[in-house]
């Protein structure tokens, strides 16, 4: 870290933090089940036998959470919707007073419609879920429309079709390999869908949240360079390509189900912005049998590719290398890519995992992320915001609890928030950003 103050971001600038429905929410009784219920109730799913039952106690302690948001004086809250509490009864009140607190707040709200809860009757791997998806996109719209002015359709479609269906190390826990294929199609039809819809009840500032990171060849022999690119186009383009340019990577438009042509068409509806979820570059070489533990996931035997540990940099509590000019790296090689065709770029989630109140680790994550955020800045791409991942100790999915990526602790037994010093560090930071100006005056 170094003592020379963060640059200054343009005027308008977004800055916020980030959660999802499934990770803080709890209230479980008072919303339809999702596909993470009936995987964490499976023994040996979740490393410490949680589940997300509680979780935050989110939804009755929501307002102590927005206070939390004003404190740190973020302009916007990215928050999730979760689609089984809106298929229950009631459900959309809970997200109705949610947006009330956040706009009296004057934190400008930003849902996500799907962050990997998907309602427990439905499967990605059927077609029909896309309709579903723009059907239930349309409910909320039409209820939170009045005060949302900025949408984002999906959370990593990328994630959720390798650990989800692929992997089977998240829910719904199936272990597809290359038959999850499907799965990433319907994800992305869905999100084509659910723009067209959020913009026909009125909706618009749409974007999508797309987990990206570089990939590192492990060395310049042609098996690692083959299996390098190979990883590059599932993670980087697989979703990207169909979303800014309208088809798919060489080869893979052949591999999925349906009018693929007719389907692209919807896919590349025009998004407002993009989202990117940074963490980390990836080291990819030729197949090893089975890999390392990749954040947590021990790679299976039989895959075109293997994850390779990257040497001589520090490592998150959760062991994921930090490497914050990898950003900076990844969104110039992005706007090269696609060019005039990546609309403006908003960073919807980047944060690390560390134990303890008194993170300085994290200070020097954040510090070290934004500047290198400021460089692509400089480069020349079109930056327009930075949401930190997370602003509370949440449910971390297969890791349960055992993973705190909050700005905000919390203590899962008593339910008490306190804040980090990384908090405090990201108050002035953001304080010393706006210069003054209110919240209200820079929202966009
Ligand atoms: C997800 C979050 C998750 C975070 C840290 C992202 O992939 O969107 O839900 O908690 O990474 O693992």
């Amino acid at each position: 870290m170094t003592a020379d103050p963060i640059p200054r971001f343009p005027d308008g600038f977004l800055w916020g933090a980030s959660t999802s429905a499934h990770q803080i929410e709890g209230a479980a009784d008072q919303r339809a089940p999702s596909v993470w219920d009936a995987f964490t109730a499976e023994p040996g799913r979740v490393k410490d036998g949680s589940t997300a039952a509680v979780a935050c106690d989110h939804v009755r302690r929501y307002r102590e959470d927005v206070a939390l948001l004003a404190d740190l004086g973020v302009d916007a809250y990215r928050f999730s919707v979760s689609w089984p509490r809106v298929n229950t009864p009631g459900g959309l009140d809970f997200y109705d007073r949610l947006v009330d607190e956040l706009c009296a707040a004057g934190v400008r709200p930003v849902p996500t419609l799907f962050h990997w809860d998907l309602p427990a009757e439905l499967d990605w791997l059927r077609r029909e879920t896309a309709e579903r998806f723009a059907q239930y996109a349309a409910v909320v719209a039409a209820r939170l429309g009045d005060r949302v002015t900025k949408w984002i359709t999906l959370n990593e479609p990328a994630e959720h079709t390798l650990l989800g269906h692929a992997l089977g190390v998240h829910a719904p826990g199936k272990r597809l390999l290359f038959d999850a294929l499907p799965v990433a199609h319907h994800q992305l039809l869905a999100h084509g869908l659910a723009v067209r819809a959020l913009r026909a009840a009125g909706g618009s500032d749409i974007g999508i949240a797309n987990s990206h990171g570089p990939t590192w060849p492990a060395s310049r022999e042609s098996a690692d360079l083959e299996a390098a690119e190979f990883y590059d186009v599932l993670l980087n383009r697989l979703f990207a390509d169909p979303l800014l340019l309208g088809r798919y990577p060489e080869g893979i438009g052949e591999l999925m189900p349906g009018d693929v042509a007719a389907d692209l068409e919807v896919i590349a509806e025009p998004l407002d912005w993009y989202g990117v979820n940074y963490y980390a570059p990836t080291r990819v070489g030729a197949p090893q049998g089975a890999g390392i533990d990749f954040g947590g996931v021990r790679m299976p035997a039989g895959l075109p590719f293997s994850v390779r540990e990257i040497e001589g940099v520090p490592v998150t509590g959760f062991g994921w290398p930090v490497v914050p000019e990898a950003l900076t790296e990844l969104l110039t090689a992005f706007r090269d890519r696609y060019g005039d065709r990546l609309p403006p770029v908003v960073i919807t989630e980047n944060g690390c995992a560390y134990d303890g109140v008194d993170d300085t680790d994290r200070i020097a994550y954040l510090d070290a992320h934004i500047r290198a955020l400021h460089d692509a800045l400089r480069a020349g791409v079109d930056v327009r915001g930075y949401f930190v991942w997370s602003l509370l100790d949440n449910f971390e999915w297969a890791e349960g609890y055992a993973r705190r990526f909050g700005l905000v602790h919390v203590d899962f037994t008593t339910q008490r928030r306190t804040p980090k010093a990384s908090f405090g560090w990201l108050r002035e930071v953001l304080a010393a950003q706006q210069g003054g100006v209110s919240f209200g005056s820079r929202a966009r």
